[in-house]
């Protein structure tokens, strides 16, 4: 019988044919012992020479990672293999003798992976991005789904440019200059006068010429849109979307995440009510002597755990000089080593950028957008998200709505991820008076004409409405504790590199 390697615990004591991949093939004389990896999970299948033919024997044995292979053989509950059952194998298939894997239990640098992408999506980390991305996605559409929205696929090719045109992907349409879709949003406004609560979800297309490990150029944004909503209204959307996507990964995903080293308390942490701070607030925070000491300890505690992850590598090379220690425990200092070099790396980085970082804060000056050092240094002071508010107008989207009470700000907001994580919603109250759209309109340099459809919204039953994005990459990043949203897409496209 065919199954996969999570129904294993349904056939204890029963024939069973698993197929997929070697993920590590361990020849001990007259038995071999393979972990066969078949998308679903990993079980170690053991293999006695007594069971089989003397040529498949020697040919299983030297089977070579990631060849493909059908095995058959009893379930055997046994709590040191990676499933909980192992498989007393039978007999074997061999599809395809793999030779000389590129990707090793070495470690091998980003710039190597990235090149190898199509291959390196079999690995175990990236296996377990992948299933937590399914299942932020599948929250995603469940929490909309379940609450009253209604899809709407807005168009990739767009005329208007949501969120400045500098960041457009232009296209030739024959003959005619169009856009590759930043947002959906303002199509989603439409339909909103229409269903009164939509969403889109969909690739978002941005020529972004900052390469920073939170852009690319496409990536994937859900964006809901309601009629008759207020700010405190999209806050209170916000945290309770943000928290059902986070329940969904901790109920669906615990192993992935254990096995990634997320931080699975802090997740259990995410719960409404978040913070909520006005920018105005926030400024005076990163100038703040608070700040100034913040980070002040941030350079001492960086520095110190330098001095361990170096204290750490020279314990394991003397180790290694010394001699005399078993394969596997080289194996796993070898690769304990290059954890720590990575580690290393990333602190120095930390250790140079953190007088700047502290620089930029304590120059803050009201007017400007938060930068990323900024975002990042609000989201570290913060154990769970926090919401930004009344952003200054001249530093937002034309379409947010100018508070009515200090026409100096905008009714939008931006939603930071705990643990220096960052933006992962933009939202806002969307303009609704006709006159203040058509100026804003005029002051951005846009062709009203372009914008007529947008603006008629506002002259037939305009009402109070507002929405925000999130983007599903920056989300997967932060749960995961991934460093690079890069990671946190099977094919990710930057501006300096689009790989496979
Ligand atoms: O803040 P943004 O630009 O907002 C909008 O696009 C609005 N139209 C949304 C709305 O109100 N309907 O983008 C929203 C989110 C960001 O918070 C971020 O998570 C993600 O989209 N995002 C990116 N993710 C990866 N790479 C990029 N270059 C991104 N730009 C934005
Ligand atoms: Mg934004």
């Amino acid at each position: 019988m065919k199954v996969i390697v999570t129904e294993l615990k349904d056939h204890a004591g029963q024939e069973v044919t698993l197929s997929g991949w070697v993920y590590r093939n361990r020849p001990s004389g007259k038995v071999v012992f393979l972990v066969l990896r078949d998308g679903a999970g990993l079980c170690q299948c053991i293999l006695e020479k007594a069971k089989v033919s003397d040529e498949l024997f020697e040919q299983v044995k030297s089977l070579g990672t990631e060849s493909s292979l059908s095995v058959t053989g009893i379930v055997r509950q046994e709590p040191r293999s990676p499933g909980g059952y192992e498989l007393a194998a039978t007999d074997v298939r061999v599809h395809c003798q793999a030779v000389d894997y590129p990707i090793t239990p070495k470690e091998h640098g980003t710039e190597f992976l990235m090149k190898h992408r199509h291959l390196h999506l079999r690995s175990q980390r990236q296996w377990c991005i992948g299933k937590v991305r399914h299942t932020v996605i599948d929250a995603i559409r469940r929490f909309f789904n379940d609450n009253g929205f209604v899809l709407i696929d807005t168009p990739i090719f767009t005329t208007i440019a949501g969120e400045g045109e500098q960041t457009l992907f232009e296209v030739d349409y024959f003959g005619r200059k169009l856009h590759l879709a930043q947002t959906g949003q303002l199509y989603l406004e439409s339909a909103a006068m229409s269903y009164g609560r939509v969403y889109c979800f969909g690739p978002t297309f941005r020529a972004e010429k900052s390469k920073t490990r939170r852009h690319l150029t496409e990536f994937w944004m859900v964006e809901p849109e309601v009629a008759y909503i207020d700010m405190a209204g999209l806050l209170e959307l916000g945290e309770n979307f943000v928290t059902a996507v986070v329940k969904a990964v901790l109920a669906s995903n615990r192993a992935e995440l254990e096995y990634i080293g997320a931080d699975i308390e802090a997740l259990e942490k995410i719960a409404p009510p978040f913070y909520r701070l006005t920018y105005s607030q926030v400024a005076e925070i990163l100038t703040s002597e608070k700040t100034a000491k913040f980070m002040a300890n941030q350079l001492e505690e960086f520095k110190a755990q330098k001095a361990d992850a170096e204290k750490h590598i020279a314990e394991l090379e003397e180790q290694a000089k010394g001699g005399g220690i078993k394969k596997w425990q080289a194996e796993k200092n070898a690769r304990e080593l290059t954890r720590l070099g990575g580690e290393l790396s990333e602190l120095e980085v930390k250790i140079q950028n953190n007088p700047e970082h502290a620089r930029l804060a304590a120059d803050f000056a009201w007017g400007k957008d938060l930068g990323g050092s900024d975002e990042t240094i609000i989201s570290l002071m913060h154990d769970k998200p926090v919401f930004v508010t009344h952003y200054p107008r001249a530093a937002k989207a034309f379409y947010m709505r100018t508070d009515r009470d200090d026409d100096r700000v905008v009714e939008n907001f931006d939603l930071l991820a705990p643990a220096g994580f960052g933006e992962v919603i933009g939202g806002s109250v969307r303009e609704d008076d006709y006159d203040i759209l058509l100026q804003k309109i005029h002051e951005q340099g846009y062709e009203p004409e372009t914008y007529q459809w947008y603006l008629d919204l506002r002259k037939y039953g305009s009402v109070p409405h507002g929405g925000f994005g999130l983007g599903v990459e920056r989300t997967v990043a932060w749960i995961t504790g991934e460093k690079h949203i890069r990671q946190c897409i099977a094919f990710p496209r930057m501006m300096d590199k689009v790989y496979i």
